[in-house]
C-alpha cells in the first residue's frame, strides 16, 4: 500500500485527477470504477475542467459506479445517478451506454447485482478504481462485517451511514438499502486509489495504517491488494 499525504483537499483532488487523466490518456479505452460522496467532487471538477467535450477524453472510456440506493428513481436528486450526471457525465463526452450504475429500481435486485458483475467482467474488468472511505471503514457501501468474498449485492445501510448521507436528502427520507459493488469485485480492479480527506476520516485512516486485516473494518481488505494508493489530506 502506497501512502501519499497531500497538503490540503485541493492538492488531493489535483493528484487524484492526474491519476485518472493519466490512465485514460495512456489507455483511451480504460474501464474505471468511480465513487460518489463529498470527497471525489474536487477530483471530478478538475477532470471536467481539463477534459471538456472537445478533447474527447472519455469517448471510449467505460465507467462503473460503486453503488446506488435502492428504491429511489434515477431522477431523484439524492440518487448516485444524479450525482454522477451533475459532477461528471453531463460535462464530458462519455457515451451514456458506457456509463454504468446499478439500477436500484430493478424488479429483481439480485439479478441486477449479478448482471452488474457480469457487465464488469464483459468489459474486461476494472483497470482503475477510486474509493472513498466511510468513517466506519466502509468502502463503497460495504459496511463492517461484510465478507471480503462478497460480490455486488443488496445491503442494509447502517444508521451512521444514513446519517452521514442525510444532507443529500433534504426531504429527510434517506433510503435504507443500496446496491454495492462487493469487496471481491473491487479487489479485482488492477489498481485502486483510496481518497480520504478531513478530520472525520482520521481515526479510520489510522486504523487502516495499523495494518490489521479484519472484516469488521472493510477498508482493511485493501491490504490484500498489490496496487493500492491512499491519498490523504
Ligand atoms: C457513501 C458512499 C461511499 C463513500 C462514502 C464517503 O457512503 N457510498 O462510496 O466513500 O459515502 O463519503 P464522503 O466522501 O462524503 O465522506
Amino acid at each position: 500500500m502506497k501512502w501519499e499525504t497531500l497538503p490540503d483537499y485541493d492538492a488531493l483532488s489535483e493528484r487524484a485527477a492526474r491519476i485518472l487523466l493519466g490512465t485514460i490518456r495512456e489507455n483511451p479505452r480504460a474501464v474505471l470504477g468511480l465513487p460518489t460522496g463529498r470527497t471525489p467532487i474536487g477530483m471530478y471538477q478538475r477532470v471536467v475542467q481539463e477534459c471538456s467535450r472537445e478533447y474527447h477524453c472519455f469517448s471510449e472510456v467505460s465507467t462503473f459506479n460503486l453503488d446506488e440506493y435502492v428504491g429511489i428513481p434515477r431522477t431523484h436528486p439524492g440518487s448516485y445517478f444524479t450525482f454522477m450526471q451533475q459532477n461528471l457525465f453531463q460535462h464530458v463526452d462519455l457515451d451514456p451506454a458506457n456509463a454504468h450504475i446499478p439500477d436500484g429500481m430493478a424488479a429483481d435486485l439480485n439479478a441486477e447485482c449479478a448482471r452488474y458483475d457480469r457487465e464488469i467482467a464483459d468489459a474486461g474488468g476494472l483497470q482503475l478504481t477510486f474509493l472513498g472511505l466511510g468513517s466506519n471503514g466502509h468502502i463503497a457501501f460495504n459496511e463492517p462485517g461484510t465478507p471480503f468474498t462478497a460480490r455486488t449485492r443488496v445491503i442494509e445501510l447502517t444508521q451512521s451511514t444514513r446519517d452521514a448521507n442525510a444532507s443529500f436528502f433534504p426531504d429527510g427520507v434517506v433510503p435504507s438499502r443500496a446496491i454495492t459493488m462487493g469487496i471481491a469485485t473491487i479487489l479485482e480492479s488492477r489498481r485502486i486509489v483510496l481518497l480520504a480527506s478531513g478530520a472525520n476520516k482520521r481515526a479510520a485512516i489510522e486504523r487502516l495504517r495499523s495494518g490489521e486485516v479484519t472484516e469488521e473494518f472493510p477498508a482493511s481488505s485493501l491490504h490484500k491488494h498489490s496496487d493500492v494508493t491512499v491519498l490523504i489530506a
